[in-house]
């Protein structure tokens, strides 16, 4: 309902310059302008009473209707020379995405997901949400970004689209630092330094100033599985860690407890 959110402005920085080079682009499908009525009225009272207001069935149904149509069209890169991409077709189906605070959390697999298909209808509700037979009958997913809620799905939506923008090949000039990112292996990224080698008696680790690539290399998986250990747990008890990354996660948990 609110298509000026999505002029690309938001975008910063490197994405941003993906979105005004081309690389990505949003098409908007307003409800209201499929609304019939003199009033282009886009709400409707809820059934059994209740505060608020639902978003109005037909416009809201209409726009989604639009959207994957149109979605449909947008074909998958053929900058992508992956073995899911082989195959797909000009006519793919989008996946329809609710952006909802009852979905599931937004995850970085689904970004990876999304931008490689090439597009992705984002249903952005507003009021109390969108009628529950348009959820069962029109959308394939419901997408959270957190237990917490927003009073529309645009910021989500917006956060969908930066996350999906820098994954877009050519988006990022060094395509390592995004298959690198926290996440992209389930875990998370290894701790990071610049210059000054010392901060207030804190030290730079003084393997990444060997120059041994090897070492560094080492040192980094075991930095992210450990700090992956400490912050995530959940993330090392969804992963049957290899041999090699049980053997740094013991000698993390080793060095850690020395200290
Ligand atoms: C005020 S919220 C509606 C909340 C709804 N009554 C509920 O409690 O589940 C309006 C819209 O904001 C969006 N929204 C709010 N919080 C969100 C979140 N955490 N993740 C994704 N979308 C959210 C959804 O599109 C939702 O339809």
């Amino acid at each position: 309902m609110f298509p000026e959110t999505f002029t690309g402005d938001h975008l910063i920085g490197v994405t941003g310059r993906a979105f005004r080079d081309g690389l990505v682009s949003v098409e908007c499908f307003n409800p209201r302008d499929f609304a019939m009525d003199r009033h282009r009225t886009v709400d409707d009272k809820p059934y059994g009473g209740g505060p608020g207001m639902l978003m109005k069935v037909a416009p809201i149904r209409k726009a989604i209707h639009n959207a994957k149509e149109a979605a449909t069209e947008a074909h998958v890169s053929p900058d992508v020379p992956t073995e899911a991409s082989k195959g797909a077709s000009k006519k793919m189906l989008p996946e329809v995405v609710y952006l909802s605070p009852q979905g599931q959390p937004l995850t970085q697999g689904d970004l990876a997901e999304w931008a490689l298909k090439g597009s992705v209808v984002l249903v952005c509700g507003r009021y109390e949400g969108i009628d529950e037979r348009i959820i069962e009958s029109d959308i394939d997913r419901e997408v959270s970004i957190g237990d917490f809620v927003l009073s529309g799905g645009e910021v989500p939506a917006m956060a969908v689209i930066d996350g999906v923008t820098r994954l877009v090949p050519g988006a990022v000039g060094d395509r390592d630092s995004v298959t690198q990112d926290s996440f992209s292996s389930g875990l998370l990224d290894y701790p990071q330094f610049t210059r000054p080698e010392e901060i207030e008696g804190r030290q730079v680790p003084e393997v990444l100033l060997s120059g041994d690539h090897g070492k560094i290399e080492r040192w980094r998986q075991k930095q992210a599985l450990g700090k992956t250990w400490e912050k995530r747990p959940d993330l090392i008890r969804a992963r049957s860690l290899t041999k090699i990354e049980q053997q740094l996660l013991d000698e993390y948990l080793a060095e850690t407890v020395k200290k």
